[in-house]
C-alpha cells in the first residue's frame, strides 16, 4: 500500500520524509488555504521535496473551467495529478483531461456508484472519503471493499485512495480491504509507530542493560533518547 501524506504543509512534508515510508502528498483547497501562500507557489516548493505523485484540486466548477485549469496546474510539475470532484461536471472534465494524458484524482467520492463513473471516464485515483462516511453511521470501509470489487470485476486500473483517515485503524482496515492507498495527515502517520507494550519493551531492554554493564567503568550507560 501507498501512504500519501494529507497536507500541504512543507514542514509536514519535509518531517513525514525523514521517515522513508511516504510515496506521495494530496492537498485540497481547505489544506491550500491554510498555508495562505499562491497555490502554484506551494505545489511547486512540494513538488521540489517529494518524487511521487502531487493531488492538487481544481477549485472552478463547470467543466470547460475544470478542464482548463486542470491543464494548467499539470504544466506545473510532470508529478502533478489532477484533483477534481465527483460531480456531473467534474465527470466530463475527468473524460476530457484523462484523453490529454492528464491524470486526475477524482475527490468527494461517497458511494460505489460514483467510483464507476469516475473509472469509466478514466480517472487515474478515486478518493473514498471513508471517515466521513463513518460520521454518518455508514461503513466507509465496506465502500472500499465494494469499490474494489467492481473494480476488479472490471478490470478497471484505476487506484483506490482511502482518504479521510483518521486514525491507525483507518490505514490497517483500509489495507485489508484492498485500498492501494491510503493518503494519512502527519497525525495519523506519528501514531502508525505507537504501542505501549514497544516503549515498555524498549525500557525494559535498557534498563536490564545498564543494569548489568554499570558496574563496568568502560561502558557508558545507555538511555533512550528521544528526537
Ligand atoms: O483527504 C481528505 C481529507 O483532507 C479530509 O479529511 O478528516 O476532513 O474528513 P477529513
Amino acid at each position: 500500500m501507498k501512504f500519501f501524506l494529507d497536507s500541504a504543509n512543507l514542514e509536514e512534508l519535509k518531517n513525514a520524509l525523514e521517515w522513508g515510508i511516504i510515496d506521495g502528498v494530496t492537498t485540497n483547497p481547505s489544506l491550500i488555504a491554510k498555508e495562505g501562500v499562491p497555490v502554484e507557489d506551494q505545489i511547486r516548493r512540494i513538488c521540489d521535496l517529494i518524487d511521487g505523485d502531487v493531488s492538487v484540486e481544481v477549485v472552478s466548477s463547470l467543466a470547460g473551467e475544470m478542464f482548463e485549469e486542470g491543464k494548467q496546474l499539470a504544466r506545473i510539475h510532470p508529478n502533478i495529478v489532477v484533483k477534481v470532484p465527483m460531480i456531473a461536471e467534474g465527470i466530463k472534465a475527468v473524460s476530457r483531461l484523462s484523453k490529454e494524458g492528464i491524470r486526475t484524482n477524482v475527490t468527494l467520492c461517497f458511494s460505489a456508484a460514483q467510483a464507476l463513473a469516475a473509472a469509466k471516464a478514466g480517472a487515474y485515483i478515486v478518493s473514498p472519503f471513508i471517515g466521513r462516511v463513518d460520521d454518518l453511521g455508514w461503513n466507509g470501509l465496506d465502500l472500499i471493499r465494494d469499490i474494489g470489487s467492481i473494480y476488479s470485476r472490471y478490470g478497471f486500473v484505476t487506484q483506490i485512495l482511502a482518504a479521510s483517515i483518521r486514525g491507525p485503524l483507518h490505514v490497517v482496515e483500509a489495507a485489508k480491504a484492498g485500498a492501494h492507498i491510503a493518503t494519512l495527515p502527519f497525525k495519523v502517520i506519528e501514531q502508525l509507530f505507537q504501542h505501549p507494550l514497544t516503549e515498555r519493551g524498549l525500557e525494559q531492554f535498557l534498563t536490564d542493560y545498564n543494569n548489568a554493564f554499570e558496574k563496568i567503568p568502560v561502558m557508558r550507560p545507555l538511555q533512550l533518547k528521544r528526537p
